[in-house]
């Protein structure tokens, strides 16, 4: 493709995505698709002659949208937001029009500079300690991998540099609470320390990590000949946005020595409201944290900011220095290379600056007050509404509900059929997306608020859905219908 075509091809892909955000509402949340559907629209083997892209945009209408969910949709509830504003498009599209490499610095200096510069007003926004550094991981759950191997490293006085995990003669072990999401069970046995080294902490009635129980997790691991190695606290889980005491957890693990990561994947966000801080109280004394731009702060995926106190010990554990990759520079600047796990990087800090550039501090602030706000107001209406429960507090935008109508009070299984249906049924409408999910064996209705273009109106207009769809089940009694 050459310049004129790109030129051409491009203004109109623009077009394109500017008018799909506009006519957004109109479009049905989930996708309807069935599994297939798109795949057999494409050609079994690629083109062997080039065909250009002069269609390629009547092909995204054709081929691709059906298969979309639409995950920027005011009526978008489900999971958690993950917000692509447009000035993080933007980003996106000069980091791929640059195509640059910034895996050392001189591979293209301004790929580490700039992303320095915004991890560090990053740094200030979230109310985090000056002694913080941040870099951009792809995820939360490479976060948490990165910050497992280097409690690791820590706990073994770098066991890597000899026989590894294998060579311990005590095992090693790892706590999170059993709210914690699943990418943390997962870095663990990634890391090497075995799912019998996992102790996943109960939680009490607010879904938070038990600080007794967790005490007593260490104590009795100590008495058995094992070392306690790293705790994961949650700030923000993902089934409740429950908080983990971290001031508490902080306090056990500077007592036990160990490593104290916090994944407050979606909750970060929230943190660059001075009000919200009190959530993550203690948070200067973790050791890593991860907080996902790439949700509900709106830079496209994939963004994670990874936050360390000892970015030495990051390097140590991450670096390699084979003489191809060494340059002149490499004494006073940061190989960002060395602060995760891949290689190659690309320069995702352009769509986090456009983001920041484009709406400021005060724009953003505004948008998580709105949502922390439309929250409430649902909390409101679902506490002052008689069939209705809430299975969790609202410190920020998730709520977890269920419709409980006197005829099944009681009966768990007509409960689950009962308040999957409404969700089958609201999804159904186009409208709205939500997920269904399971806390602690009950069947909930999971409302996460905060999609870019979702205000009140949208959050009004599910609530009404929801209890149209509930009533209208009462009325019919259809109580034993299964869920599709
Ligand atoms: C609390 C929490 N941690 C981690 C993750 C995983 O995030 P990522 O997709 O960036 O790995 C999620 C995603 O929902 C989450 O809610």
């Amino acid at each position: 493709m050459n310049s004129d075509e790109f030129r051409r091809v491009g203004h109109e892909l623009i077009e394109w995505i500017a008018s799909y955000r506009d006519r957004m509402e109109t479009l049905p949340v989930m996708s309807p698709v069935s599994p297939g559907d798109i795949a057999q629209q494409l050609p079994a083997e690629a083109p062997i002659r080039g065909e250009g892209l002069d269609d390629i945009v009547q092909e995204l209408d054709r081929i691709v949208m059906p298969g979309i969910t639409h995950w920027n949709h005011p009526g978008f509830f489900a999971y958690f937001p993950s917000n692509s504003d447009l000035s993080a498009v933007l980003g996106d599209i000069a980091c791929a029009g640059l195509g640059a490499q910034g895996m050392s610095w001189q591979t293209s200096p301004a790929a580490t500079e700039v992303e320095d510069v915004v991890m560090e007003w990053l740094r200030q926004m979230l109310g985090l300690p000056e002694t913080f550094s941040g870099v951009i991981q792809d995820s939360a759950s490479s976060s948490t991998f990165c910050a497992l191997l280097c409690a690791r490293e820590r706990s073994t006085a770098f066991c890597q540099n000899q026989g590894g995990m294998q060579w311990e003669e005590e095992p090693y072990v790892v706590y999170a609470s059993d709210q914690a999401h699943s990418s943390v069970p997962k870095a663990a046995l990634l890391a090497g320390f075995g799912k019998e080294h996992l102790r996943l902490i109960e939680t009490d009635d607010d879904h938070a990590m038990r600080v007794d129980s967790l005490e007593a997790a260490i104590g009795n691991d100590l008495a058995c000949g094992r070392v306690p190695c790293a705790v994961v606290a949650a700030v923000g889980t993902t089934a409740t946005t429950a908080l983990d005491n971290l001031q508490r957890i902080a306090e056990i693990a500077e007592g036990f020595g160990l490593w104290l990561h916090v994944d407050a994947a979606l909750a970060g966000t929230a943190m660059v409201l001075p009000e919200c801080r009190w959530m993550w109280k203690g948070i200067e004394a973790v050791d890593s944290l991860v907080m996902n731009p790439h949700k509900w702060m709106g830079v496209g995926f994939d963004c994670s900011a990874y936050f360390v106190k000892d970015p030495q010990h990051l390097i140590r554990v991450m670096s390699t220095n084979p003489s191809y990759l060494r340059t002149a520079q490499d004494g006073v600047v940061r190989n960002l290379r060395d602060w995760g796990i891949p290689l190659g990087r690309r320069f995702r800090a352009l769509k986090l600056w456009f983001l920041l550039k484009d709406l400021g501090v005060e724009g953003l602030q505004a948008r998580i007050r709105r949502d922390l706000e439309n929250a409430q107001w649902l909390r409101q209406q679902v506490d002052a509404t008689p069939g209705w429960e809430r299975l969790a507090p609202v410190p920020l935008q998730t709520l977890c509900i269920r419709h409980v109508p006197e005829e099944i009070k009681g009966d768990e299984k007509a409960l689950a059929t009962h308040n999957q249906d409404i969700v089958t049924r609201v999804n159904e409408s186009g409208h709205y997306y939500l997920t269904p999910a399971v806390l602690k064996g009950q069947q909930i209705i999971r409302i996460s608020i905060g999609a870019t273009p979702t205000e009140r109106r949208h959050v009004e207009g599910l609530w009404t859905a929801l209890r149209t769809e509930a009533d209208q089940r009462v009325a019919s009694g259809q109580w034993s219908v299964v869920s599709n």
